[in-house]
Protein backbone atom coordinates (compact mmCIF):
# COMPACT_ATOMS: atom_id res chain seq x y z
CA UNK A 1 0.00 0.00 0.00
CA UNK A 2 1.12 3.80 -0.56
CA UNK A 3 1.10 6.85 1.93
CA UNK A 4 -0.44 10.37 0.68
CA UNK A 5 -0.96 13.48 3.11
CA UNK A 6 -3.73 15.75 3.31
CA UNK A 7 -3.67 18.98 5.02
CA UNK A 8 -6.33 20.77 6.26
CA UNK A 9 -5.23 24.57 5.23
CA UNK A 10 -8.87 26.20 4.57
CA UNK A 11 -9.55 27.98 8.12
CA UNK A 12 -9.82 31.55 8.63
CA UNK A 13 -7.88 31.57 12.34
CA UNK A 14 -10.31 33.22 14.25
CA UNK A 15 -8.77 32.85 17.40
CA UNK A 16 -5.86 33.77 16.17
CA UNK A 17 -7.19 37.19 14.97
CA UNK A 18 -4.18 38.21 12.50
CA UNK A 19 -4.92 40.18 9.74
CA UNK A 20 -4.96 36.99 7.16
CA UNK A 21 -5.45 33.01 8.20
CA UNK A 22 -2.84 32.08 9.93
CA UNK A 23 -1.52 29.39 8.04
CA UNK A 24 -0.13 32.12 6.06
CA UNK A 25 1.63 33.82 8.69
CA UNK A 26 5.28 34.44 8.59
CA UNK A 27 7.25 31.48 10.66
CA UNK A 28 11.10 30.84 10.47
CA UNK A 29 11.84 31.84 7.39
CA UNK A 30 8.83 30.79 5.36
CA UNK A 31 4.87 30.33 6.22
CA UNK A 32 3.41 28.63 8.80
CA UNK A 33 1.58 26.13 6.02
CA UNK A 34 4.85 25.42 3.90
CA UNK A 35 6.64 24.03 7.18
CA UNK A 36 3.18 21.31 7.70
CA UNK A 37 3.49 20.75 3.91
CA UNK A 38 6.77 19.83 3.27
CA UNK A 39 7.21 17.79 6.95
CA UNK A 40 5.16 15.48 5.13
CA UNK A 41 6.78 15.83 1.42
CA UNK A 42 9.89 15.18 3.58
CA UNK A 43 8.42 11.58 4.38
CA UNK A 44 10.63 9.07 2.03
CA UNK A 45 6.86 6.56 1.16
CA UNK A 46 4.20 9.70 1.09
CA UNK A 47 3.80 9.95 -2.63
CA UNK A 48 1.93 13.19 -2.47
CA UNK A 49 0.35 15.51 -0.71
CA UNK A 50 -3.23 17.57 -1.10
CA UNK A 51 -3.58 20.86 0.44
CA UNK A 52 -7.43 22.08 0.97
CA UNK A 53 -7.73 25.69 0.49
CA UNK A 54 -10.24 28.39 0.70
CA UNK A 55 -11.45 29.04 -2.82
CA UNK A 56 -9.37 31.51 -5.03
CA UNK A 57 -7.20 31.87 -2.23
CA UNK A 58 -4.56 34.39 -3.55
CA UNK A 59 -1.83 33.97 -0.52
CA UNK A 60 -1.55 30.29 -1.45
CA UNK A 61 -1.37 30.89 -4.92
CA UNK A 62 2.08 32.95 -4.36
CA UNK A 63 3.42 30.29 -2.31
CA UNK A 64 6.33 28.48 -4.67
CA UNK A 65 5.47 25.35 -2.48
CA UNK A 66 2.50 24.83 -3.81
CA UNK A 67 3.55 24.85 -7.30
CA UNK A 68 5.30 21.24 -6.06
CA UNK A 69 4.83 18.61 -8.32
CA UNK A 70 3.98 16.70 -5.58
CA UNK A 71 1.78 19.15 -4.12
CA UNK A 72 -2.23 18.69 -4.96
CA UNK A 73 -5.17 21.52 -4.60
CA UNK A 74 -8.45 20.62 -3.51
CA UNK A 75 -11.05 23.28 -2.48
CA UNK A 76 -11.87 23.47 1.25
CA UNK A 77 -15.30 23.51 2.90
CA UNK A 78 -17.16 25.04 5.56
CA UNK A 79 -15.47 22.71 8.60
CA UNK A 80 -12.16 21.17 8.88
CA UNK A 81 -13.70 17.72 7.82
CA UNK A 82 -15.45 18.85 4.64
CA UNK A 83 -12.26 20.34 4.19
CA UNK A 84 -10.54 16.92 4.62
CA UNK A 85 -13.29 15.34 2.98
CA UNK A 86 -12.89 17.12 -0.07
CA UNK A 87 -8.91 16.53 -0.25
CA UNK A 88 -9.74 13.04 -0.31
CA UNK A 89 -11.88 13.28 -3.14
CA UNK A 90 -8.91 14.82 -5.06
CA UNK A 91 -7.28 11.97 -4.30
CA UNK A 92 -9.72 9.48 -5.66
CA UNK A 93 -8.18 9.40 -8.97
CA UNK A 94 -4.48 8.40 -7.49
CA UNK A 95 -5.17 5.96 -4.09
CA UNK A 96 -6.25 2.36 -4.24
CA UNK A 97 -8.54 2.11 -1.09
CA UNK A 98 -6.02 0.19 1.13
CA UNK A 99 -3.72 3.13 0.37
CA UNK A 100 -2.58 5.13 3.46
CA UNK A 101 -3.15 8.84 4.64
CA UNK A 102 -1.81 11.23 6.79
CA UNK A 103 -3.89 13.99 7.82
CA UNK A 104 -2.31 16.86 9.35
CA UNK A 105 -3.31 20.53 10.20
CA UNK A 106 -1.78 23.23 8.40
CA UNK A 107 -1.68 24.38 11.82
CA UNK A 108 0.95 21.97 13.27
CA UNK A 109 4.30 23.47 11.76
CA UNK A 110 6.71 21.86 14.20
CA UNK A 111 6.04 17.81 13.46
CA UNK A 112 9.34 16.16 13.46
CA UNK A 113 10.90 14.30 11.01
CA UNK A 114 11.05 11.17 14.34
CA UNK A 115 7.67 11.58 15.06
CA UNK A 116 6.39 11.08 11.54
CA UNK A 117 8.47 8.22 11.03
CA UNK A 118 7.14 6.51 14.63
CA UNK A 119 3.59 7.27 13.12
CA UNK A 120 4.12 5.65 10.19
CA UNK A 121 6.40 2.52 11.43
CA UNK A 122 3.67 1.68 14.26
CA UNK A 123 0.66 2.00 12.08
CA UNK A 124 2.30 -0.10 8.82
CA UNK A 125 3.53 -3.02 11.82
CA UNK A 126 0.04 -3.12 13.02
CA UNK A 127 -2.47 -2.43 10.44
CA UNK A 128 -4.43 -0.53 12.38
CA UNK A 129 -5.19 3.35 12.26
CA UNK A 130 -3.23 5.63 14.58
CA UNK A 131 -2.69 9.38 15.65
CA UNK A 132 0.25 10.98 17.19
CA UNK A 133 -1.06 11.85 21.22
CA UNK A 134 0.40 13.30 23.93
CA UNK A 135 -0.49 12.22 27.65
CA UNK A 136 -2.03 14.39 29.36
CA UNK A 137 0.27 16.13 32.34
CA UNK A 138 -1.92 18.50 34.28
CA UNK A 139 -4.10 16.76 37.02
CA UNK A 140 -7.95 16.74 35.53
CA UNK A 141 -10.71 18.23 36.85
CA UNK A 142 -14.39 17.72 35.45
CA UNK A 143 -16.02 20.98 36.73
CA UNK A 144 -20.28 21.61 36.59
CA UNK A 145 -21.78 24.78 35.24
CA UNK A 146 -21.04 27.11 38.28
CA UNK A 147 -17.69 26.17 37.61
CA UNK A 148 -17.50 24.06 41.15
CA UNK A 149 -15.09 20.87 41.04
CA UNK A 150 -17.27 18.25 40.82
CA UNK A 151 -14.45 14.99 40.28
CA UNK A 152 -11.10 14.42 39.87
CA UNK A 153 -10.64 12.24 36.83
CA UNK A 154 -7.82 9.92 36.31
CA UNK A 155 -5.36 11.65 33.49
CA UNK A 156 -3.54 7.90 32.77
CA UNK A 157 -7.05 7.72 30.79
CA UNK A 158 -6.18 10.62 28.41
CA UNK A 159 -4.17 11.42 26.08
CA UNK A 160 -4.15 14.72 23.59
CA UNK A 161 -4.43 14.42 19.85
CA UNK A 162 -2.39 15.64 17.46
CA UNK A 163 -1.68 15.43 13.89
CA UNK A 164 -0.92 13.41 11.53
CA UNK A 165 -3.73 11.02 12.27
CA UNK A 166 -2.99 7.97 9.54
CA UNK A 167 -5.74 5.65 8.12
CA UNK A 168 -6.90 3.45 5.50
CA UNK A 169 -8.37 5.64 2.42
CA UNK A 170 -11.15 4.33 1.59
CA UNK A 171 -12.38 3.92 5.69
CA UNK A 172 -11.59 7.07 6.58
CA UNK A 173 -13.17 8.36 3.45
CA UNK A 174 -16.19 6.18 4.22
CA UNK A 175 -16.27 6.64 8.10
CA UNK A 176 -15.87 10.48 7.41
CA UNK A 177 -19.13 10.70 4.79
CA UNK A 178 -21.40 8.29 7.14
CA UNK A 179 -20.70 10.33 10.82
CA UNK A 180 -21.18 13.37 9.12
CA UNK A 181 -24.58 12.34 7.13
CA UNK A 182 -25.47 11.46 10.94
CA UNK A 183 -24.81 14.27 12.48
CA UNK A 184 -22.01 13.37 14.48
CA UNK A 185 -19.90 16.04 16.07
CA UNK A 186 -16.20 15.08 14.05
CA UNK A 187 -13.03 17.09 15.22
CA UNK A 188 -10.70 14.74 14.15
CA UNK A 189 -10.10 12.29 11.68
CA UNK A 190 -10.00 9.51 14.68
CA UNK A 191 -13.20 10.71 15.91
CA UNK A 192 -14.84 9.35 12.87
CA UNK A 193 -12.93 6.39 12.57
CA UNK A 194 -13.75 5.68 16.49
CA UNK A 195 -17.71 6.21 15.46
CA UNK A 196 -17.28 4.06 13.00
CA UNK A 197 -16.24 0.82 14.99
CA UNK A 198 -12.26 1.10 14.29
CA UNK A 199 -9.70 0.76 16.70
CA UNK A 200 -7.50 3.59 16.65
CA UNK A 201 -3.89 3.50 18.59
CA UNK A 202 -2.11 6.23 19.73
CA UNK A 203 1.62 6.92 19.47
CA UNK A 204 3.03 9.36 21.55
CA UNK A 205 4.62 12.18 19.81
CA UNK A 206 5.93 15.54 20.71
CA UNK A 207 5.05 18.62 23.38
CA UNK A 208 6.28 20.55 20.51
CA UNK A 209 4.05 19.73 17.67
CA UNK A 210 1.48 22.47 18.78
CA UNK A 211 -1.12 23.47 16.67
CA UNK A 212 -0.93 27.55 16.24
CA UNK A 213 -4.00 28.53 17.51
CA UNK A 214 -3.61 32.08 19.71
CA UNK A 215 -0.98 35.08 19.25
CA UNK A 216 1.77 33.98 21.41
CA UNK A 217 2.19 30.37 19.77
CA UNK A 218 4.01 31.47 16.89
CA UNK A 219 7.06 32.90 19.23
CA UNK A 220 6.82 29.57 20.43
CA UNK A 221 6.78 27.52 17.21
CA UNK A 222 9.70 29.82 16.02
CA UNK A 223 11.61 28.47 19.27
CA UNK A 224 10.70 25.10 18.75
CA UNK A 225 12.00 24.58 15.04
CA UNK A 226 15.18 26.39 16.02
CA UNK A 227 15.51 23.21 18.75
CA UNK A 228 14.67 21.02 16.11
CA UNK A 229 16.80 22.27 12.99
CA UNK A 230 19.92 21.84 15.88
N1 LIG B 1 -9.43 23.94 8.59
C1 LIG B 1 -9.88 23.67 7.28
N2 LIG B 1 -11.17 23.97 6.94
C2 LIG B 1 -12.01 24.53 7.83
C3 LIG B 1 -11.57 24.80 9.15
C4 LIG B 1 -10.27 24.50 9.51
O1 LIG B 1 -9.11 23.17 6.46
N3 LIG B 1 -13.24 24.81 7.43
C5 LIG B 1 -8.03 23.66 8.94
C6 LIG B 1 -7.28 24.88 9.43
O2 LIG B 1 -6.79 25.63 8.32
C7 LIG B 1 -6.19 24.28 10.30
C8 LIG B 1 -6.80 22.96 10.80
O3 LIG B 1 -7.96 22.74 10.01
O4 LIG B 1 -5.02 23.98 9.58
C9 LIG B 1 -7.12 23.02 12.28
O5 LIG B 1 -8.17 23.95 12.52
P1 LIG B 1 -8.09 25.20 13.50
O6 LIG B 1 -6.83 25.17 14.28
O7 LIG B 1 -9.38 25.30 14.21
O8 LIG B 1 -7.91 26.42 12.44
P2 LIG B 1 -8.97 27.58 12.13
O9 LIG B 1 -10.31 27.00 11.97
O10 LIG B 1 -8.39 28.35 10.98
O11 LIG B 1 -8.85 28.46 13.45
P3 LIG B 1 -10.11 29.05 14.32
O12 LIG B 1 -10.87 27.82 14.77
O13 LIG B 1 -9.47 29.80 15.43
O14 LIG B 1 -10.89 29.92 13.39
MG1 LIG C 1 -11.29 26.00 13.69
Amino acid sequence: ARLWGVVPAAGVGQRMGAACPKQYLPLAGATVIEHSVQALLDHPRIERVVVALQANDERAARLPLLSNPRVLRAQGGAERCDSVLSALSALQKFAYDEDWVLVHDAARPCVSAADIAALVARTLESGLGAVLAQPVLDTLKQVDVEGRVTTTVDRQQFWRAQTPQMFRFAELRSALQRALAQGQLITDEASAMEWAGYPVQVVEGSASNIKITRPGDLELADYYLQQIAQ
